[in-house]
């Protein structure tokens, strides 16, 4: 135990440095296995798959996600349904396409707030902003309201990647000695309260107005969030599986959990490496100024037409995955080459560590774009899960549900930002950083965040007023 660092992915790729690609550590009574390769990433995730296809719980993971979740639930019937489910009502392309409007809208509301701090030269908290960007979006496409649950879901993910002695060390599993089990229940009264209050204002609203429909105006067509979609299913006697209402609040907070953080974390990562590389920042906004022009704004429509811009949110996985490892439980014993996986072993995939091996990428520290984009040799890679040198979103059938959706809204709202904005950025103090490059620590958890939140006052780029005047500033 003494070895291992809160950032226990930096942690395990010092010691898979010592003791190679693959190998076991003992959390106190529960036996851990590392796989820090390509080739053992696809011996896990993809050949033996079944064996490893379900996910480690900690005490705060069961209670926080109701035992109830997608994202936690073993490999079986019910996680079969509710991952039908939410791919065609929550996270298919045609439900994605339905809210593209929703998510221009909530891009607006942070680049207007971006251009007003800019007129006052005031600073603004960029880490925030992000969080607040992603965590309406994800809210409104779910509950059809943006819901203020940012402050309590980061809570959450933190608390998922902390360590828990008491789950490890079957001496301690009746105490509660780190104080833990206080700070779990703490924080699942937030959440059900709020979520709980979401539910019943739905509800009342059924009884009233019946079920409301959103529009796209555009498309004229009606539409439904996912919400009012599982309240059908509450009681639906045909349904295979009996969703009952703590099934649809593991829902939100999966969904809020898994979304929120990831999604606004590797768009603050590809901004700061960006602010770090001035020159890549340049090609970024030519190809921008080339494509979409200086009077519109950019937005999901032009990502397929910004190869490099694409390129640069690829590379931000690549050094900085927002999950830094794929973690399973090995559900039977299964030997891997010579080695045999004991079941109930917990599996970590150190993808972070894949991303900064020099047997695998050139140069692996620096951050380049151009190793993504056509005529290099990595271009081929994509982050789906066959490329086991970048996984960012992991492999199989447990790979993360949500990629269609990441991968339209980064590359937009990133690509509005620095077309319309530079930043002065702000240092702890509080003092405008004057050269230097803005720091790339970590903060632990089961996310990879940066340490310290992104504090900056927006400046608007001269001769870019177009973009930002079509939204009234
Ligand atoms: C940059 C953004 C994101 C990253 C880097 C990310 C990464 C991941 C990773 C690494 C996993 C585990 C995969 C595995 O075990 O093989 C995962 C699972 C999951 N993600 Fe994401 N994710 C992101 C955004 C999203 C979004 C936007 C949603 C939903 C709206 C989402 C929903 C989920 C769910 C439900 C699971 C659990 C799937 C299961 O166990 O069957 N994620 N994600």
């Amino acid at each position: 135990m003494h070895i291992l660092s809160p950032l226990l992915h930096q942690s395990f790729d010092s010691l898979s440095r010592k003791y190679g690609p693959i190998f076991s550590v003992d959390f106190g009574s529960i036996p851990c296995v590392v796989a820090s390769t390509p080739h053992f990433a696809k011996l896990i995730l993809q050949t033996n798959e079944q064996a490893f296809n379900c996910r480690y719980e900690s005490m705060a993971i069961k209670r926080l996600t109701y035992d109830a979740s997608l994202a936690f639930s073993p490999y079986g019937d019910y996680w079969r349904f509710v991952k039908k489910l939410s791919m065609s009502e929550l996270l298919s392309s045609r439900n994605i396409n339905n809210f593209q409007q929703l998510r221009l809208q909530e891009n607006h509301v942070i680049l207007k707030l971006f251009a007003n701090k800019a007129k006052s030269y005031e600073a603004v908290n960029v880490t925030q902003e992000f969080l607040k960007v992603t965590n309406s979006v994800i809210s409104k496409m779910m509950l059809g309201e943006a819901e203020e649950a940012r402050d309590v879901i980061r809570d959450v993910t933190e608390m998922f990647g902390e360590f828990n002695v008491s789950d490890f060390i079957w001496l301690f599993k009746k105490f509660d000695i780190q104080g833990l089990g206080k700070r779990i229940e703490d924080l699942f009264l937030r959440f059900d309260t709020l979520v709980e209050r979401v539910i019943s204002k739905r509800e009342e609203m059924r009884k009233n107005k019946g079920i409301v429909k959103n529009k796209d105006k555009e498309a004229g067509t009606e539409f439904r969030d996912f919400l009012d979609i599982l309240l059908d299913c509450i009681g639906n006697e045909k349904s295979e599986v009996k969703i009952e209402r703590v099934h649809i609040k593991a829902l939100v907070m999966d969904f809020f959990t898994a979304a929120t953080d990831t999604t606004a974390i590797s768009t603050e990562w590809a901004l700061v490496e960006l602010m770090n590389n001035p020159s890549l920042l340049q090609k970024a906004r030519e190809e921008i100024d080339k494509v979409v022009g200086k009077n519109k704004l950019v937005d999901e429509s032009d990502g397929p037409n910004l190869p490099y811009l694409q390129a640069i949110v690829m590379e931000s996985y690549r050094l900085h995955p927002p999950v830094p490892m794929v973690a399973r439980r090995c559900v039977k014993d299964c030997k891997i080459e010579n080695y045999m996986i004991p079941k109930n072993s917990l599996i970590f995939v150190n993808t972070w560590s894949i991303g900064r091996n020099l047997k695998y990428w050139d140069n692996p520290l620096e951050f380049d774009p151009e190793r993504f984009l056509q005529n290099s040799t990595d271009s081929y890679i994509d982050v789906r899960g066959q490329n086991f040198s970048l996984l960012p979103f992991g492999s199989g059938a447990r790979m993360c549900p949500g990629i269609n959706l990441t991968m339209r809204l980064v590359p937009a709202l990133l690509g509005a930002i620095i077309q319309c904005f530079d930043f002065h950025v702000l240092d702890s103090k509080g003092d405008i950083m004057n050269g230097g490059a803005i720091d790339v620590n970590e903060r632990p958890g089961l996310t990879a965040p940066r340490a310290h939140d992104l504090v900056c006052i927006p400046i608007e780029r001269i001769g870019y007023h177009g973009p930002l005047e079509t939204l009234g500033c």
